[in-house]
């Protein structure tokens, strides 16, 4: 397979971003979080970040004329040539539609969108949970599935665990109402082109990867053939 190009897609919580990093250790290809590109430019309070901000903080979408640009441009970075995983787009159809234009433009396909399927209850659970990095967001932790060896220290790199602004209990409800509504029907989208791919979320994170990778390899042989 010449190119990886691939989508996680899934509820706040799901587990994209732990799915995420170790997919970036089995094959090495650049990752492209839109939720962490929008919280660096909140903390750096970029114009970006000033608009984002509005919607971020609520638990909303920020619009589509935001994010489409400033991911399609960070896909076109030389460093994508083999591939990318991009978490957190697209999150509507408009957006699975711009990716498209973008791919077909530049002659590329998309080779899946994973689905980590998880339920309502799960994800709250999970994402009351959650603790990330001050130093590191990308360095994740859950306070009862996932600790780190010093409550509240990364195990990483020493620094300080705290909760995501968007974590809190009402704001997690919100968001996941947000994901119904505008972001489940990505799916169907993704379903009627032949590459989506349904993961069972509610697995451990290494059931879940091994679960990918074994996909992964059958899509790689089935192209080989
Ligand atoms: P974003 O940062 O993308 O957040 P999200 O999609 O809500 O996803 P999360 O990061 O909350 O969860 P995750 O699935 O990565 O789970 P994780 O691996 O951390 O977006 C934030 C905001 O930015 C949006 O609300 C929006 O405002 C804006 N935005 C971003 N992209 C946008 C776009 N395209 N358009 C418009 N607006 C956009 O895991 C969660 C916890 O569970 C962790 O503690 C982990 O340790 C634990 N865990 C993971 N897997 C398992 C497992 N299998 N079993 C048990 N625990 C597990």
């Amino acid at each position: 397979m010449s190119e990886l190009n691939l989508i996680l897609l899934g509820p706040p919580g799901a587990g994209k971003g732990t799915q995420a990093q170790r997919l970036i250790d089995d094959f090495r290809l650049p990752y492209v979080a839109t939720g962490e590109m929008l919280r660096t430019a909140v903390r750096e309070g970029t114009p970006l970040g000033h608009e984002a901000a509005k919607y971020m903080n609520n638990g909303d979408l920020v619009p589509d004329e935001v994010i489409i640009g400033v991911t399609v441009e960070r896909l076109q970075q030389g460093d994508t040539a083999d591939g990318f995983i991009l978490d957190g787009f697209p999150r509507t159809v408009d957006q699975a539609k711009a990716l498209d234009a973008e791919l077909q433009r530049v002659g590329r396909t998309l080779t899946a969108a994973l689905l980590i399927d998880t339920p309502d209850e799960e994800v709250v659970r999970r994402i009351s949970g959650r603790r990330q990095c001050v130093k590191n967001e990308q360095h994740v932790y859950h306070v009862e599935f996932d600790p780190p060896k010093h409550e509240g220290v990364c195990d990483q790199d020493g620094a300080r665990l705290v909760q995501r602004d968007d974590d809190k209990p009402d704001t997690v409800r919100h968001r996941l109402d947000v994901y119904h509504d505008q972001t489940e029907p990505v799916i169907g989208y993704y379903d009627d082109r032949g590459v989506l791919r349904r993961f069972d979320g509610t697995r451990s994170p290494t059931e879940v990867h091994d679960h990918i990778r074994a996909t992964l390899a059958t899509l790689r042989l089935e192209e080989s053939l």
